[in-house]
């Protein structure tokens, strides 16, 4: 295929030349109605480019073929059968994949790292979980992705589950072994789906951790604005095989999107898509060696820890994701928390994401010596200065197993049943009502439906003491917890 073109950006440029009026939305009519003083933050281009697909960029009947090329260019370049964009993100994405594969009160396997969106969709979807529990490295506080094996366990135990969904690479870089789980999935006739929402830039260079739809996933969903270059919301999902009906996906998803598709996210899908094919390689290449340049340099800070490919084992992760760089602070006596807001505070340095023992920062290929000079000077004075920080309240940080919660109602039925608003102190052996989840990075650590464990709840409660944030619970300093009334629970 032709991958110089790219199709939604031309038909912009055809819209612009024809010097079409428009009479329906966006109401703005490409900026005339803005206000100056937004169009001097945002500037024009941004209105200009906000055009809508239908009787826009293509016509009424799509006979143009713009998205549908789009979408065809993005699937050949990432070695799909078929692709669709999405503009809601990689949480419509993941809800409307599970929904093609598990409907109301059907089983899914479902990895333990799952983030939010997936636990959104078992509670709309009405689906059962079925848990595959994560591999905790106890020194480090990290849970590594299910193997092969603990998946082909779950399928032997519930063999009427209807597939499963892995999630990889985690927020922390670390990988699943895709290969295998498929492998596994096949063998017993259902489907992989793959949230691989941290992974856009996996399929454009070799060394970097296998991509899902090479590995052989059915189902590959990824944000292309959290790796990528497209404008946030931007997502994709990939299809191959014949485990998943592409009309059944397509379904779910226009159950759940919108009908307003935002332009600026196919444009820049589009335009991510072929600067990867024509320059991917390059771009990646640079910065992966910027990404091991930065890690030597950690390595040179006292305090620091930087998570290499130790992790890499046998129980561990499969592979690493160069570009992720993940720092353990406890060497400087403060939790992830407080280094990431100090770096914000101090050095105008904002990270990816941080937990009670860390912080990581990802690299792109959007990176320069500017930015790689600006984030080792920031670590090298947070090393340097760590006795300015406060000393965090101690965090009572689970064993492995006991963050695995007994499931004893359906997420939906638990989230949707009477429910009592109880103090933390009696919430204790009662069944969770509500996601609660530490964001980021959005792992929920109780599901609906989970009963609440004694040291579940006090990881949470000292976590919040010591800065964690759980903005979806009712009450999110949890001196309260929502719970099922005690007449819905079983
Ligand atoms: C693993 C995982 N899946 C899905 C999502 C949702 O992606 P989006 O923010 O594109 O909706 C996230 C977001 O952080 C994520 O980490």
């Amino acid at each position: 295929m032709d991958h110089s073109r790219a199709p939604v950006v031309e038909a912009l440029l055809d819209f612009r030349r024809r010097g079409d009026v428009v009479f329906g939305p966006p109401g703005h009519r490409q900026g005339r109605g803005v206000d100056r003083r937004l169009l001097d933050v945002l500037g024009e281009g941004l209105f200009a480019a906000d055009v809508l697909l239908l009787n826009g960029l293509d016509d009424r009947r799509e006979s143009q073929g713009v998205l549908a090329d789009a979408q065809a260019l993005m699937a050949d370049a990432v070695h799909a059968d078929q692709t669709f964009f999405s503009t809601c993100g990689s949480s419509l994405s993941v809800k409307s994949s599970m929904m093609a594969v598990a409907g109301p009160g059907e089983e899914l396997l479902v990895s333990r790292n799952a983030h939010k969106s997936v636990v959104s969709a078992l509670v709309i979807a009405g689906i059962r979980p079925v848990w595959v529990h994560l591999h905790v490295d106890e020194d480090l506080h990290l849970a590594h992705p299910p193997e092969p094996e603990d998946v082909r366990r779950a399928l032997a135990d519930h063999p009427r589950a209807r597939g499963m969904l892995l999630i990889t690479p985690t927020d922390w870089g670390t990988c699943a072994d895709i290969e295998g789980v498929a492998q596994v999935c096949h063998d017993a006739g259902v489907p992989l789906i793959v949230d691989e929402a941290w992974g856009a830039h996996l399929p454009f260079h070799r060394d970097l951790p296998t991509w899902g739809m090479n590995a052989g996933a059915d189902v590959v969903v990824t944000s292309v604005h959290k790796m990528g270059s497209a404008v946030e919301q931007s997502s994709v999902f990939h299809l191959q095989g014949d485990l998943v009906d592409p009309s059944v996906l397509k379904q779910r998803e226009d159950l759940l999107g919108t009908t307003s598709s935002s332009s600026l996210v196919y444009l820049t899908l589009d335009g991510w898509r072929r600067q990867m094919v024509e320059e991917g390689e390059r771009l990646l290449a640079a910065a992966i060696d910027r990404a091991a340049r930065v890690g030597t340099a950690v390595d040179a800070i006292d305090g620091l820890s930087l998570m290499g490919r130790e992790v890499v084992r046998p129980g561990g992760a499969f592979d690493l994701d160069p570009l992720v760089l993940t720092i353990d602070v406890r060497g400087l006596g403060v939790t992830g928390y407080a280094a990431a807001e100090w770096l914000r505070d101090r050095c105008h340095v904002d990270l990816g994401a941080a937990d009670t023992c860390r912080v990581n920062a990802r690299l792109t290929h959007a990176d320069d010596e500017r930015t790689e000079q600006v984030l080792v000077e920031a670590l090298q004075q947070l090393a340097g200065r760590a006795d300015e920080i406060d000393r965090a309240p101690h965090v009572d940080l689970p064993r492995g197993p006991e963050l695995e919660l007994e499931t004893v109602m359906r997420p939906r039925d638990a989230f949707f049943a009477r429910v009592e608003q109880v103090p933390a102190s009696r919430a204790v052996g009662r069944v969770v009502a509500e996601l609660v989840t530490p964001y980021p990075p959005g792992v929920p650590v109780l599901v609906p439906g989970e009963r609440v464990t004694a040291e579940a709840l006090d990881y949470l409660r000292t976590g919040v003491a010591a800065g964690m944030l759980i903005p979806d619970a009712a009450d999110p300093e949890l001196s309260t917890l929502r719970v099922v009334d005690e007449a819905d629970a079983p």
